[in-house]
């Protein structure tokens, strides 16, 4: 949360506190603690939830804590017909097996209500306004979802496509467009064929050269039109992208950086200075997210080694740790090392975080797996246990990103 908004809301904050003290202290009698319970925090679920909480628009909450919980009720908002879909995500045309169950898991969080958007009531609050997303493909499939949950109060939304930007939607009863910039890494980055001046290094074919004081083109041009902003890069940091025949090679003020930096310290300089560049270029009035790390769910092995996600149902808590946890050196610990890096560099700045990664962490049975919608793509590519389903886990993302955006727009 904004330190803006916490210190505006402290008083309300603490009254909240209070009361709810009080209301768990009058319920206490009639409720055993639960005995699973081994930290402070996990005691706060056990408040009971029945009779509802004290509730105010402004009440700030941490909507990145809590749990899934299954409600055969719960239904996606839009279905396979949406034409933003991309065909690869979508789960319902391919035949997804589980769709039914993927989608009738709601979050709750630990303190609070996290509403579902009202899509109609969205737009119009966004009337004239435009949210661009700036990132990798994990941005793009938040886009998806994005677009076609409002689409429902739209729909004569619009392709929508500008040099530029990758793609996007106008929902022009509202005004209003949403968008998404590709730049995976955020900085300009670009093929190098090798040179003789390479040197003889085993097996090199050429570099990519990471201009890490330079923002890439496509994001380049949008400070103006944008009021909200979501940024993200991650998914390419790695050597399945980059292996060493071809690898990143960083470059500052058009010098190469000498010695050569290895792929995380590159990450750190680009973070830097990309963050420093949003500060510096982009109005105060924009509202700045970042997303962190979409968690990927490789069983057994790398995408390229049969990793399988055919799960039914979403882990539980004590498994995150398992699977998670860099120190468990497995297949799926890039994020939360990449995530310390991330937080590192928006530290004390004005662009806020956007948790995503622990609730997504638990949602192993929510990629697209198998079910990709073309024949051979899992022979080629292996499954998919990076991207999520649409209907899906980004649709949650959706509701916190919105429920933020009100919030921020309203104060
Ligand atoms: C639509 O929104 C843009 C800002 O994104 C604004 O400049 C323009 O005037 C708006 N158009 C109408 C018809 O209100
Ligand atoms: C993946 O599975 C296929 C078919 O079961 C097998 O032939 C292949 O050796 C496996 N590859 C790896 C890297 O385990």
């Amino acid at each position: 949360m904004p330190t803006k908004l916490l210190s505006q809301f402290f008083p309300w904050l603490l009254f909240l506190s209070l009361s709810l003290i009080l209301l768990y202290s009058s319920l206490l009698p009639f409720h055993s603690p639960s005995p699973s319970s081994p930290s402070s925090t996990q005691s706060l679920k056990t408040i009971p939830s029945s009779p509802p909480k004290p509730k105010s628009p402004k009440n700030p909450c941490n909507f990145y804590k809590g749990r899934w919980v299954f409600d055969p009720t719960r239904k996606p908002i839009y279905d396979e017909t949406c034409p933003f879909h991309r065909n690869a995500w979508n789960c319902l045309r391919n035949q997804r097996d589980n769709m039914g169950n993927i989608n009738s898991w709601k979050w709750v969080p630990e303190t609070c209500d996290l509403p579902r958007i009202d899509p109609s009531r969205f737009l119009g609050l966004m009337r004239n306004r435009n949210v661009g997303l700036v990132g990798d493909s994990l941005s793009e499939n938040f886009l998806v979802s994005f677009l076609c949950v409002l689409r429902v109060a739209d729909l004569g939304a619009k392709k929508w496509k500008k040099k530029g930007a990758w793609r996007g939607a106008y929902f022009p009863k509202f005004n209003v467009t949403v968008a998404y910039h590709r730049a995976v890494l955020l900085a300009k980055y670009q093929w190098q064929p090798k040179q003789p001046s390479d040197g003889n290094q085993d097996g090199l074919k050429g570099i990519y050269r990471v201009d890490v004081d330079t923002p890439a083109d496509d994001w380049s041009n949008i400070a103006n039109f944008y009021d909200v902003l979501v940024f993200n890069t991650g998914h390419w940091w790695g050597l399945d992208k980059f292996p060493k025949e071809t690898p990143l090679v960083f470059y500052r003020a058009g010098q190469p950086i000498l010695p050569p930096l290895e792929m995380l310290d590159g990450l750190k300089l680009v973070l830097q200075n990309m963050v420093s560049h949003i500060q510096k270029v982009f109005p105060c009035k924009t509202l700045k997210f970042w997303r962190l790390q979409s968690p990927r769910h490789f069983f057994g092995g790398e995408w390229n080694q049969n990793g399988s996600c055919t799960f039914n149902d979403p882990l539980e808590e004590p498994q995150l740790d398992l699977w998670f946890d860099p120190r468990n050196n497995g297949v799926n610990k890039e994020a939360r090392t990449l995530n310390l890096l991330i937080q590192d560099a928006l530290k004390g700045t004005e662009i806020h975080l956007l948790d995503l990664t622990h609730l997504s962490e638990f949602r192993v049975d929510a990629h697209p797996a198998v079910w990709l919608g073309k024949k051979d793509a899992v022979a080629v590519w292996g499954q998919d246990c990076l991207h999520w389903c649409l209907p899906g886990v980004p649709d949650t993302w959706v509701d916190i990103l919105s429920e933020l955006i009100r919030i921020g727009f309203k104060t």
